[in-house]
């Protein structure tokens, strides 16, 4: 009970001497060294003070990957999603469904040849349109998503995922699929999935700031997250919150 009571008054005693002398609202509390000691916040400023100055760049996550297969909707339902969840903000994704589809210029157009027939080429340049149409990751993410982990006829599949969210013109979606414009986005993929770098047949693939991830699928959501914290020059976000005794993200330099 005297415990309690003493406690009280030593809180009271504490709170008093903040308010004598910091007169700042808590945003500002890290913004210099003078204000962090007078609000008594110095050591949790400490390794923030210099990042929020920093305009760091979000982390470039690009997705290898292709439609009808089990480990690339595995990824997109588990690491992916969980990653999207904590740490959307700090990430710069690129989707870029094409994997082991071939493609082949027959005097006017791309040719494109996928294992598991038309279907599988249709609903990879379905994703090609939505991604160019719907930028936005908070958008882009939560549809693809949906597209990967749902069964049926790919223009079935497409008008069923663009109903759950706001702003997904489906007709636009599937007449580009159908269209010159489809196939030039799906070529561009190509290009970039043949650019990687040792070549593989085997997908998902995934980098991180340009490198690859090894062994992604053996990874929990989790570890992607660790990753893409360690790699992000800012100041962390919540979802990295594991990750506060990072080294590198402490202030000593400059
Ligand atoms: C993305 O879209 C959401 C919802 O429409 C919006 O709140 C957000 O500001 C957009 N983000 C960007 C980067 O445009
Ligand atoms: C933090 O670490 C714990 C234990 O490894 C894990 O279960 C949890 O998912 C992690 N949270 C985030 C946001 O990475």
């Amino acid at each position: 009970m005297s415990g309690w009571v003493l406690y009280c008054v030593v809180f009271a005693a504490a709170a008093k001497s903040c308010y004598a002398f910091c007169q700042f609202s808590p945003d500002l509390w890290c913004s210099s060294p003078e204000i962090s000691h007078k609000c008594q916040v110095s050591s949790q400023c400490e390794g923030w003070n210099c990042l929020s100055h920093v305009d760091a760049k979000p982390v470039d996550l690009v997705i290898y990957y292709e439609s009808d297969c089990e480990e690339c909707s595995d990824l997109f339902e588990n690491q992916l999603d969980f990653a999207y969840k904590e740490v959307a903000e700090i990430i710069n994704l690129q989707l870029v469904p094409y994997g082991t589809t071939t493609e082949e210029f027959d005097g006017d157009t791309w040719k494109f040849t996928c294992k598991n027939g038309l279907n599988q080429c249709t609903r990879n340049i379905i994703q090609a349109c939505t991604i160019h149409f719907a930028m936005n990751i908070s958008v882009q993410f939560p549809f693809i998503k949906c597209i990967m982990t749902s069964t049926g006829s790919p223009e079935l599949v497409t008008q069923t995922c663009a109903s759950k969210f706001k702003g997904i013109d489906w007709a636009k979606i599937i007449q580009c699929s159908k269209e010159r414009q489809g196939i030039e986005l799906e070529h561009q993929l190509a290009l970039l999935t043949e650019a990687l770098q040792p070549p593989t047949d085997v997908y998902p693939v995934v980098t991180l700031n340009g490198d690859r991830v090894d062994d992604i699928q053996g990874k929990t959501g989790a570890e992607l997250v660790k990753l893409i914290c360690q790699n992000y020059q800012g100041p962390l976000p919540y979802g990295c919150r594991n990750e506060t005794s990072n080294p590198s993200h402490s202030c000593h330099s400059a």
